[in-house]
């Protein structure tokens, strides 16, 4: 009764616009072609900004170095968009509590606000839902970041509580949202919608 969610290998995952897929070494150049922007590392925590100087670690030899070898349940995809590499999401899978956090990000700033993010997110929902079994995925959002919030509710997660005065920024304290969303609702939406499935066949297990 108790079991483990079962963990699967890494799959691709294809979309109309993107293809998530395991990482390759072209990545590196792409992400080096992209500024670091102050704003979006904000996003993931205030913690660079007492850890780096947001160049200093924008190197090859640093880019290469990490992160470190994948450990099961901690799922990582490149995203491919129209060839080239323009960000991440990852998944870190708690099997003994069937479920996962989810984080999301496009270095290349050209490309939000274009519907990559909605569908990133759909693809993974739909994976770790259809195909995974999982029953929950989770994140945490600062408050300010109105886009990436609009973005996830449009996935189906909901705001579930309010983090107050989280972390320490250069202009003072920001609350984080966390946000969830359940099997359940997912599978409810899909129906709603009258939705396939998101992934192809490829992604499935074979039995
Ligand atoms: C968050 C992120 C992944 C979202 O991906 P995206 O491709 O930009 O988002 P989408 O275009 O798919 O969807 C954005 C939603 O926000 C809305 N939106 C777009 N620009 C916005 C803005 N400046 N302010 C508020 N809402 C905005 C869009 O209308 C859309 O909502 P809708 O479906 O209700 O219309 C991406 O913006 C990003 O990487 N940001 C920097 C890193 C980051 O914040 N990561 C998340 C950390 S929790």
């Amino acid at each position: 009764m108790l079991d483990r969610l079962p963990l699967l290998p890494l799959p691709t995952l294809r979309g109309e616009l993107v293809i998530l897929r395991q990482r390759q070494a072209s990545d590196i150049d792409d992400r080096l072609l992209q500024p670091i922007d102050p704003e979006e590392e904000d996003n993931y925590g205030s913690a660079w900004r007492r850890e780096w100087d947001g160049r200093r670690y924008h190197v090859r030899e640093h880019l290469t170095s990490g992160p470190e070898p994948a450990k099961p349940g901690h799922y990582f995809w490149a995203v491919e968009y129209q060839g080239r590499c323009v960000g991440s999401a990852e998944l870190r899978v708690n099997a003994d509590q069937h479920r996962a956090v989810y984080s999301v990000g496009l270095f290349e700033a050209g490309v939000r606000g274009q519907g990559l993010g909605k569908q990133i997110t759909r693809l993974i929902l739909a994976w770790a839902f259809d195909v995974l079994g999982a029953h929950r995925v989770e994140l945490e959002v600062l408050a300010s970041n109105h886009r990436a919030i609009a973005c996830y509710l449009a996935c189906g997660f909901r705001q579930e509580g309010v983090r107050r005065e989280a972390e320490l920024y250069p202009d003072g304290w920001k609350d984080f949202i966390s946000m969830g969303v359940l099997k359940s609702e997912h599978s409810n939406a899909s129906h709603d919608r009258g939705l396939p499935s998101a992934i192809d066949a490829s992604a499935r297990p074979r039995s």
